[in-house]
């Protein structure tokens, strides 16, 4: 594929078309390409331009459902704006938004990160206009991010960008200590949610992982809102860049192609069927079961502001675990703002002790495992124009 070089000067408007040329059929990530499967990521080195360089590096950041909700506005080489990209929410599993909003928050700081290898820092400014209610979402931007060039060496855990995955499969071995977890802190560095960690009695809530993926399955919206974001070919996966596949729920070889003959690709009957909700939750509860220890991020307040920061502090975490040949998998059911799950949500705060306005903002297990499916990235963004705010399609 040829090289392609964007020049933009402030102001300037970057078409999705440009991005859709140059963001498809690089090879990226090596293991990927060596294995000859299609690519699934953007590469870096396609771009001459910093500020499109460090984009193509923050989209390998973990994202709710893999929904990648990120808008950009390019505003000269070295400047930007992120908003979260409205057209992409998940109302069903996700009613207020904050976690797509910690999403926003994972690809800040992934992008920030990778900065740093390419010998800039990253100045972050909030909510530069503002930001009131849902009615600003993809229209006022979350950030403002400039890259500075600098001197200082580059983040050791930008090493794990490309390599981290989330991981839903059995994890083996001992249980994560405590001396494990302090390292890991420290590799992560301070951040602005406090972060908990169990490795003791765990069982009480490993009782509220299944039973909050029990209500998430069994309530028809949020079931079907994962269903259509569901990809079950490789084709389908490539074409749309998003989204989960049984690769990614830890099926692998005969199995996959029996679950996927079981709910015929995604059809709705099937898929929202007892007996294919009743196979998918005895899969997961192994993996449930197998848990080495579970991490809590929680803030004193659940503003916008504290929904971003904890994606940052998420995001740096999930590299620590990374460089510690660990895996996360999200378990954040039980903390989700629909009414079905408002039950085992205030269950799961009384024994965390958490009071109105503290919020959990995130909770995973931790283990180790087999390397898992390797996900996607989309292959195109919506762009917002900062000049006449209007926004630029994706096909
Ligand atoms: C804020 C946030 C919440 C998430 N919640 C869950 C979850 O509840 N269950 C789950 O299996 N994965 C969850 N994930 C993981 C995403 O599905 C995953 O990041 C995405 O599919 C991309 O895959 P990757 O992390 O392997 O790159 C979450 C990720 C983020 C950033």
């Amino acid at each position: 594929m040829k090289r392609r070089e964007f020049i933009i000067q402030s102001g300037t408007v970057l078409t999705a078309a440009a991005l859709i040329s140059t963001f498809s059929g690089l090879p990226t990530h090596a293991e990927a390409a060596q294995a000859g499967k299609p690519t699934r990521r953007p590469d870096p080195n396609a771009f001459a331009q910093p500020i499109m360089k460090a984009i193509a590096w923050g989209v390998n950041a973990p994202s709710p459902h893999n929904t990648q909700s990120w808008k950009f506005a390019i505003l000269g080489d070295l400047t930007m704006l992120l908003y979260v990209d409205e057209q992409v929410l998940l109302p069903a599993t996700d009613p207020p938004s904050r976690q797509i909003h910690l999403g926003a928050g994972c690809f800040i700081e992934t992008l920030a990160l990778a900065a740093t290898t390419m010998g800039y820092e990253t100045t972050v400014e909030m909510f530069p206009e503002g930001y009131e209610s849902d009615q600003d979402f993809g229209r006022k931007p979350v950030a403002h991010l400039a890259l500075r060039e600098s001197t200082a060496t580059p983040d050791p855990l930008a090493t794990y960008i490309t390599v981290r995955q989330t991981n839903r499969q059995v994890y083996s071995g001992p249980r994560i200590t405590l001396s494990e977890f302090a390292e890991l802190t420290r590799l992560a560095g301070r951040g602005h949610a406090e972060v908990v960690f169990k490795h003791e009695s765990l069982d009480p809530f490993l009782a509220m992982f299944y039973e909050g993926l029990d209500v998430e399955s069994r309530t028809f919206r949020t079931n079907e809102e994962t269903r259509k974001l569901f990809r079950f070919t490789e084709q389908q996966m490539a074409e749309k860049g998003n989204g989960l596949s049984l690769g990614q729920m830890g099926y692998s070889g005969i199995m996959k192609a029996i679950v996927t003959r079981a709910v015929n690709y995604g059809d709705p009957k099937k898929w929202h069927s007892v007996r294919s909700i009743d196979a998918s939750m005895k899969k997961m509860k192994k993996g449930i079961d197998s848990t080495k220890g579970i991490v809590f991020w929680i803030t004193p307040t659940n503003t916008y502001l504290d929904w971003v920061q904890t994606g940052r502090d998420y995001a740096r975490f999930a590299l620590a675990l990374t460089s510690q040949d660990l895996y996360a998998h999200p378990y954040n059911q039980a903390i989700q703002e629909y009414d079905e799950m408002k039950p085992l949500r205030d269950r799961l705060n009384e024994i965390m002790q958490i009071v109105n306005p503290q919020k959990i903002q995130m909770v995973i297990r931790i283990g180790r495992g087999q390397v898992p499916f390797y996900s996607y990235r989309r292959q195109t963004f919506n762009i917002k124009d900062s000049k006449t705010s209007k926004l630029t399609q994706q096909p």
